[in-house]
């Protein structure tokens, strides 16, 4: 191997992805495992299909149920990853999204937005989508010799709300905030070989964010519109943009980098507008 190669090998490295059905964890499970990691996909929703769609492509590929808004689902999960894959190097919080009702729009005001929307989306995107799973897989990662890889999924609304998404933008911000927190307090406290970083996407065009981007007959919104005017690089993401900084942040090649939460947007959060 060459002495980059080295830097940015994940081979052999067990990720854990939640949300592992989702679109981004798609891309992102495909890539590292191209890349010689060996993928545990975890998620609420049906995985056989994307596990013969990555086997396929001789990927390594292990699959489980689990629900990240429950603590013990999430420890029995990872105790039986631990006995029959191997203790997991790498996690990837990819559950999570956002929710119409917890946004305001013509029919919904903000003095109207139901709080157990609120709650609801609170609840995904930073107590199932990274303070559980980190809380349980954190404490396995201190015990591997390698210790271990933790990244979150931001959003550009942690940075500056957008409109509209209430509940998903104070969310998003709190991951941020706890992913700093938590790379703080895991060097200090415990090892500074568990690193704890976030990525922010940009605008990728998912299910999650469809009804926002595009209209009935696939035009853009001016939402939509807005957005691409907005991107320096004039185009929405796609997820397999997301696979460099991935293997970036789960290999030794980022070993000094920690509470960094790294904007994957064509310069979106960089543009001033004008
Ligand atoms: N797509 C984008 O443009 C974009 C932009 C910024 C951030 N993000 C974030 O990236 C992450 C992945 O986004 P995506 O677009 O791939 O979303 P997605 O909706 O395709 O995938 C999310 C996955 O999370 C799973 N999930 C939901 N509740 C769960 C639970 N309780 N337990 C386990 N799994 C559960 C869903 O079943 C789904 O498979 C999310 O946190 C999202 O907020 C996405």
């Amino acid at each position: 191997m060459s002495i980059i190669e080295e830097l940015f090998s994940v081979k052999g490295k067990v990720a854990l992805f939640t949300g592992g059905a989702g679109v981004l964890a798609g891309a992102i499970a495909r890539g590292l495992g191209k890349a010689g990691a060996r993928i545990v996909l975890t998620d609420i929703a049906p995985l056989e299909e994307r596990v013969q769609e990555l086997r396929q492509q001789d990927i390594e590929v292990h699959a489980y149920r689990m629900d990240v808004l429950d603590k013990t689902d999430i420890e029995r999960v990872a105790e039986q990853v631990k006995r029959e894959v191997g203790a997991v190097h790498i996690l990837l919080n990819a559950a999570g999204g956002n929710m119409p009702e917890a946004s305001t729009s013509p029919e919904r005001s903000f003095f109207d937005l139901p709080l157990e929307a609120l709650q609801k989306v609170v609840n995904l995107n930073l107590f199932g989508g990274a303070i559980l799973p980190a809380q349980v897989f954190a404490r396995q990662m201190l015990e591997n010799e390698g210790g271990g890889v933790i990244i979150n999924f931001s959003s550009m609304s942690a940075f500056k709300p957008l409109t509209r998404v209430l509940g998903y933008s104070a969310a998003k911000a709190a991951v941020s905030n706890f992913t700093q927190w938590l790379a703080v307090h895991i060097a200090q406290e415990y090892s500074p070989k568990v690193r704890v970083n976030a990525i922010a996407p940009g605008f990728f065009l998912t299910k999650q964010n469809r009804y926002l981007l595009l209209d009935e007959s696939g035009n853009l919104t001016p939402r939509g519109q807005a957005i691409i005017a907005h991107t320096p690089m004039g185009r929405f993401g796609e997820p397999d943009d997301l696979i460099g900084t991935i293997v970036w942040l789960a290999s030794p090649a980022s070993a000094f980098v920690t509470g960094a939460v790294i904007p994957i947007d064509g310069g979106f959060s960089a543009f001033a507008g004008v």
